[in-house]
């Protein structure tokens, strides 16, 4: 289990409720909640102070330890339906992260078992997601850094480090340990509007361990790709569809595009569980529009002017054939594509 009071984490459990750091307050204050219930988790999440694809399915999986243990004293029938209902409530926090309904699925086959000892059999299996997640990071880290050159420059998008998982990050963990081996000559960090995850989480993360990194605005980024010579544009994932399309945070598309014309290759980081075979592109993938508030109060207001309308989807998403490599933790899959996403969905090693 993640220890309390190790490095950055976004979560930890501790004496029957779930610790959450408060992202909505970084870097200014670090609030942690205690909550003690599924529909406070449903909250965190929605309202992002828990976010980050799979950091949000380890939270979704800690609340449904929390109803199993809010509706351990009723008869089997009621808590089962309680349960159920509160499992809703959870899937219905966020759509687009495909993480948040492969926990709650794991969740649901210890469910099913009817085990006596309910909570701990759910406790245990919320550790496992928690513990698994750090494990796979650590694993994507060495082999998506072992891709990097010496003296390579990287650019990378919203926050996926430490906050946004179980621990040390998707494509943040490929930066730290590519940092680590000496092999970064620049990292540059795109503000990520307009919820600002790059400009509040990412680079909070990074000074904090010591990372040197340069912050720009995302619409600097070809400008800085160009000027910078930049050799790798890495990125996280919130869901992958069986060809290789890839969905993540609203300009991901734009920065993969814009990698391909500066030579600069496009590395995405993401453990398997973010694969939704079931998704045969990313055609009928779930986009999340968030409130046009989120936009407008970035730019210091509050309200818009009469007669306009704000547009807030806060995914897109990246064609496969703009994806050089993805890194999983069950291997290095070079420009993905559907024989190789079925190879590895195979390869369960
Ligand atoms: O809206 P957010 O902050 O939850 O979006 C997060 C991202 O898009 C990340 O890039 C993605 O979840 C991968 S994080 C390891």
């Amino acid at each position: 289990m993640p220890n309390p009071r190790r490095g950055i984490q976004p979560l930890y459990w501790q004496r029957g409720a779930l610790h959450v750091l408060d992202q909505c307050a970084l870097p200014a204050r670090e609030n942690w909640l205690r909550i003690d219930n599924a529909a406070g988790v449903a909250d965190a999440i929605r309202s992002m102070m828990i976010r980050g694809a799979p950091a949000i399915g380890i939270a979704a999986a800690y609340g449904v330890v929390l109803s199993g243990r809010m509706h351990a004293d009723k008869p089997v029938s009621a808590q089962q339906q309680a349960i159920a209902a509160d499992m809703r409530l959870l899937a219905a926090a966020r759509p687009t992260a495909v993480n948040l309904f492969w926990a709650l699925a794991r969740m649901r086959r210890v469910l099913e078992k009817q085990s006596p000892q309910l909570v701990e059999v759910l406790l245990q299996e919320a550790q496992a997601i928690h513990q698994q997640d750090l494990e796979q990071n650590r694993r994507m880290a060495e082999l998506g850094s072992s891709l990097i050159l010496s003296g390579s420059a990287v650019l990378t998008h919203c926050n996926t480090g430490s906050l946004a998982t179980g621990g040390y990050g998707t494509a943040l963990g490929v930066i730290r340990s590519a940092f680590r081996a000496g092999h970064l000559r620049g990292i540059f960090a795109t503000e990520t509007r307009p919820w600002l995850q790059g400009a509040r989480l990412t680079v909070w993360e990074l000074s904090r361990n010591d990372i040197p990194v340069t912050l720009i605005t995302d619409s600097a980024a070809a400008a800085v790709m160009r000027r910078e010579h930049i050799n790798w544009v890495i990125v996280g994932a919130d869901r992958i569809a069986a060809n290789g399309d890839v969905a993540n945070k609203i300009g991901t598309y734009a920065l993969a595009l814009a990698a391909r014309h500066h030579g600069a290759c496009f590395m995405v980081v993401a453990p398997f569980n973010t694969v939704d075979m079931q998704l045969a592109s990313g055609a009928d993938l779930p986009i999340e529009y968030r409130s046009g508030e989120e936009l407008w109060k970035t730019a210091g207001f509050e309200q818009p002017p009469a007669g306009v309308e704000i547009l807030n989807p806060v995914f897109d998403v990246t064609p496969a054939a703009l994806v050089d490599v993805l890194v999983t933790e069950r291997g290095v899959i070079p420009k993905p594509e559907l024989r190789k996403m079925m190879e590895a969905c195979a390869n369960t090693r």
